[in-house]
């Protein structure tokens, strides 16, 4: 019986390779430590915890709630972990939750389809789930924030005035009725903006608005400028009756026309009398 060895033809084929017995157990060490680094590797991927999984640890609660609006209904225009879609929408990385919680609760964002500028509508979230948002996208990337409470608390209306006349009337106007700027774009009334939603348009700087950071304008410049906004709102009309905020030369007109009808009236009953 012809029993070929187990190891001739390996042995004969290593031979025909001219590998020394040395060469061939450097060869084995080699081959057996790449094998015990792979299995290492092995083991930590099978036990580390996944990326996937340690950023979500790091979420607090409502920034995990924020993270699944976002995939719903950012992340087309956004991108994966806010990092921006070319020609869809800018990087979330940076803005902080005052952009997000002006954007959201002012129906600005999601943008329903891309436009040259992003109007106020009904929000599509409660401000809950806009602060959710807000907390995901702090918790990403960090950036300004709108302190809690009071926003207009201590503000003085003479000096808001004052700030208002020199930073934002020549955008909104005097009165806060808005206007257009060049190239199509307008800056909104401010008749609607609620206090948040003031402070962060002024933290975040909307399309062509500025930013005010707090080294521009003090948190209470804001509240200065917060009440005098205010103000403006509740007391739209100091001088009377508004006629659409169309200015004397509407209130003239009607001064005319009311006072011509009631002229020709006049005429026509006198001349009836007679
Ligand atoms: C259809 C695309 C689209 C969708 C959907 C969308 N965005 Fe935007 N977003 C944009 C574009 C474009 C801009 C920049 C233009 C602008 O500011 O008007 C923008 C701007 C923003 C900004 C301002 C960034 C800054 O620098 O201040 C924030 C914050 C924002 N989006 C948040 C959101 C959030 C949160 C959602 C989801 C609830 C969302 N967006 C959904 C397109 C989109
Ligand atoms: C250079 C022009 C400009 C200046 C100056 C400016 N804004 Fe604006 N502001 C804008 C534009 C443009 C928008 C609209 C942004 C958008 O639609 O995304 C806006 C939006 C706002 C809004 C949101 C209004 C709403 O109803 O949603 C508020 C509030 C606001 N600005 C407050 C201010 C305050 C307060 C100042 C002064 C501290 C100021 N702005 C200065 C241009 C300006």
């Amino acid at each position: 019986m012809t029993v070929v060895p187990p190891d001739r033809p390996r042995g004969r084929f290593v031979r025909w390779l001219g590998v020394t017995a040395r060469t061939r157990r450097r060869l084995g060490k080699a081959a057996r430590l790449v094998a015990a680094l792979a299995l290492v590797g092995g083991i930590y991927t099978a036990f580390a915890p996944g990326i996937e999984a340690q950023e979500t640890g790091d979420l607090s609660a409502a920034a995990q709630a924020g993270r699944e609006l976002y995939e719903n209904s950012c992340v087309t225009c956004h991108g994966e972990n806010a990092q921006g879609v070319p020609d869809r929408g800018p990087s979330l990385i940076g803005v902080g939750a005052a952009a997000v919680e002006f954007q959201v609760t002012s129906g600005r964002m999601p943008m329903a389809r891309q436009e040259a500028q992003a109007e106020r509508k009904p929000p599509m979230f409660t401000d809950e789930e806009a602060r959710q948002i807000a907390a995901y996208i702090q918790e990403l990337g960090g950036g300004p924030v709108i302190p809690e409470g009071d926003l207009a608390a201590g503000g003085d209306l003479a000096e808001g005035g004052q700030l208002f006349r020199l930073n934002c009337a020549q955008c909104h106007q005097y009165a806060g009725s808005g206007g257009a700027l060049s190239s199509g774009a307008y800056a909104p009334d401010l008749y609607e903006a609620t206090q948040r939603q003031i402070y962060g348009a002024m933290l975040s700087g909307p399309q062509n608005m500025p930013v005010f950071s707090d080294s521009q304008l003090s948190p209470q410049d804001k509240a200065d400028i917060i009440a005098y906004i205010q103000f403006m709102q509740n007391e739209q009309d100091p001088g009377g009756w508004g006629i659409g905020r169309l200015g004397p030369s509407t209130e003239a007109l009607v001064i005319f026309l009311v006072g011509m009808v009631s002229l020709v009236f006049a005429t026509l009953w006198i001349a009836g009398k007679s």
